[in-house]
């Protein structure tokens, strides 16, 4: 705790210095621009300077997704291959993005994802937008960061139901990829002798997840200063959030997933008392029904919610959070304008150039459909 708030300080102290110095033309410049669209702002790199206009709002306790450049971009690159590659699944079928679409927001808009098999799995898939954020990964946390989590579902028997050796004799068997992860992790670390290993394929993934970032939300313009990038209302489903104490739970850079709470902490929550959540972890009686804090961010475009994907309905999710754990209930008004909120946290998606593949070789396992 004294770290983080050491560290709060000297950035805060850092940001007052830098406003100090910035000369005064920069000052007025950056209040004249207002009013600009959001896709004008924070691009380019060494474009704008942030630290001046991130000050305005840095006692929220929400702050704006950082952007990033210093990518190793290689290995992003063959990340990038892996997370839509279909031959590391057993079908040869399905992908990360099969049930992480980048093109609906990183998850797949189902109850409950499809896998080997048509398979149902027991639990809603989760965004893999900004899950760096997260303290761990998985509904239970039960992985500690992105690489970790990334060979689970390789190996799951109802996801992609391979196993580690056979995906990486996959790769191993396409010279292409021999020939990236050589250029990535060197072939002194791949032992000398030209093989991949598991911890490279998920550390690479890893790597291109790290870039999945939304920053650009309109709730950050505002965040950095931009007074008019959210309207009155806007604002006000904010102010609602925090005094009716959602922000207790969902705060920081993701808006959530940096605590494990308890659904259903002031009223139980009966709709799935299957699911043990933390427990399954911990083995804690305390930890049932704790799970990870989801991420609000971009929360529009990943219905349905809650770990069971018991609604499709944001306005509903936010009624059943304010009743369960907070045993309050919202006016419609209230709700509506805290859903307008939630509506200003969608960023920026990547932008994703699709890969293209190497093929298969003789030596390629086949895929199996059994
Ligand atoms: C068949 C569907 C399916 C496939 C394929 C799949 N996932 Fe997932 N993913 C899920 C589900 C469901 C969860 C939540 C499981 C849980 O929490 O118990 C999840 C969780 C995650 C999380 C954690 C997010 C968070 O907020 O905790 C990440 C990251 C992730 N998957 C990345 C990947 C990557 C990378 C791949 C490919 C190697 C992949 N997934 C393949 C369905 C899938
Ligand atoms: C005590 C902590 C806590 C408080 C307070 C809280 N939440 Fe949550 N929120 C959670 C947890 C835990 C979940 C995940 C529940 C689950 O699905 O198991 C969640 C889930 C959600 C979801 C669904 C996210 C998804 O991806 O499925 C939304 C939306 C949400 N909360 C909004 C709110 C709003 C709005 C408030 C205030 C009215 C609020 N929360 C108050 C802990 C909290």
């Amino acid at each position: 705790m004294k770290i983080i708030k050491y560290t709060l300080i000297t950035c805060m102290l850092a940001l007052v210095t830098i406003n100090i110095l910035m000369p005064a033309s920069t000052m007025a410049e950056s209040e004249t621009h207002t009013n600009l669209k959001k896709s004008q702002v924070g691009y380019g790199r060494g474009g704008r300077v942030q630290a001046g206009s991130t000050s305005a709002h840095a006692e929220e306790p929400i702050q704006p997704i950082p952007i990033t450049f210093d990518y190793d971009r290689a290995k992003v690159e063959l990340g990038k291959k892996l997370f839509f590659e279909p031959r590391l699944s057993k079908s040869g079928w399905i992908t990360c993005n099969s049930c992480h679409n980048l093109s609906t927001g990183g998850a797949d808009n189902l109850p409950t994802s499809i896998g080997h098999k048509w398979f149902f799995g027991p639990i809603n898939s989760p965004t893999v937008l900004n899950a760096k954020f997260n303290l761990a990964q998985f509904w239970d946390g039960r992985a500690k960061d992105l690489q970790e989590q990334a060979g689970g579902p390789i190996a799951n028997p109802i996801e992609m139901s391979s196993k580690h050796e056979i995906a990486v004799s996959v790769l191993q068997s396409i010279p292409e990829y021999v020939q990236w992860f050589e250029e990535v992790y060197g072939a002194k670390e791949m032992y000398g002798s030209g093989k991949i290993d598991i911890l490279q394929v998920t550390d690479a993934i890893a790597a291109f997840e790290e870039t999945l970032t939304t920053p650009g939300a309109s709730f950050d313009l505002w965040l950095k200063g931009y007074d008019n990038a959210i309207s009155a209302s806007e604002k006000e489903g904010y102010e609602l959030f925090k005094e009716k104490g959602c922000i207790t739970c969902h705060n920081g850079i993701g808006v959530g997933g940096n605590s494990y709470q308890k659904f259903g902490l002031v009223k139980p929550y009966e709709k799935d008392t299957q699911t043990l959540g933390r427990y399954n972890v911990t083995k804690k009686e305390e930890d049932k029904y704790v799970f990870k804090v989801p991420l609000l961010r971009n929360i529009t475009l990943t219905a349905p919610y809650f770990h069971d994907a018991s609604t499709w309905n944001l306005s509903e999710a936010v009624t059943i959070m304010a009743e369960y754990q907070l045993g309050v209930s919202l006016s419609d008004e209230e709700t509506t304008k805290v859903v307008a909120f939630l509506k200003t946290l969608t960023g920026d998606q990547p932008q994703i150039t699709f890969p293209t593949l190497p093929p298969s070789t003789e030596t390629t396992p086949q895929p199996n459909r059994d």
